[in-house]
């Protein structure tokens, strides 16, 4: 079984980055990854050149890991606390670029390492994972990684011609069960 790891981001990782961002035209990942967010505000287009530019201003931070596949980045994960700051409350996203990679869980694994590396780094007491009704292999992968539905806002999210809900996922604290 290939080697999955969250590891900190490379300056090698930035081509790979740079391609799922900027170069691939309506990449399929976003239509995946809240794309009634993508539809209203579309990423500026850089040159890598200037995206490589940009990564080196960025102070390095610990809530955000490339997922790598044998070392090869092929997506990230990110997380941010929820107000108050120290309230215990933190909620994280995932992106695999490539389909190529959906399905064969990756995405689970990669969950279920984050999951456990902020439990482990942060004052998390609750987790979330925030997606919305379309996106089926999130919501699986989360469960699979110990994540249960906490939360349905039905029909809030307008995309691709109908009404989805959207959909909270969360995990508590290993210990307080
Ligand atoms: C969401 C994502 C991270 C999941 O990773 P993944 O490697 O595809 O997920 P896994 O293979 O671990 O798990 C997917 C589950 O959904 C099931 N599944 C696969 N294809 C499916 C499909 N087309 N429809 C419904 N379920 C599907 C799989 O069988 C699996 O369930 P199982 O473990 O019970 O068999 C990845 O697909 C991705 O990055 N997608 C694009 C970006 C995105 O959607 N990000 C999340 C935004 S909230």
């Amino acid at each position: 079984m290939p080697d999955l790891t969250l590891r900190e981001r490379r300056p090698d990782d930035l081509a790979v980055e740079w391609r799922w961002s900027h170069a691939e035209v309506d990449p399929e990942w976003k239509l995946w990854d809240g794309p009634y967010f993508h539809t209203q505000h579309k990423t500026q287009s850089l040159t890598l050149a200037e995206f490589m530019e940009r990564a080196a201003h960025k102070p390095p931070s610990s809530n955000r890991k490339i997922i790598a596949l044998d070392d090869v980045c092929i997506g990230l994960v990110t997380r941010s606390e929820e107000a108050p700051e120290g309230g215990g409350w933190w909620e994280l996203g995932i992106v695999i670029y490539d389909p190529a990679y959906w399905g064969g869980g990756l995405g689970t694994r990669a969950l279920t390492l984050w999951t456990a590396t902020t439990f482990a780094e942060t004052d998390a007491h609750v987790i979330t994972l925030t997606t919305w009704g379309g996106n089926e292999r999130m919501v699986r992968a989360a469960e699979r990684a110990g994540y249960r539905e906490c939360a349905r806002i039905p029909e809030a999210r307008a995309w691709n011609g109908r009404r989805w809900d959207s959909v909270k996922l969360a995990s508590l604290h290993p210990e307080s069960h």
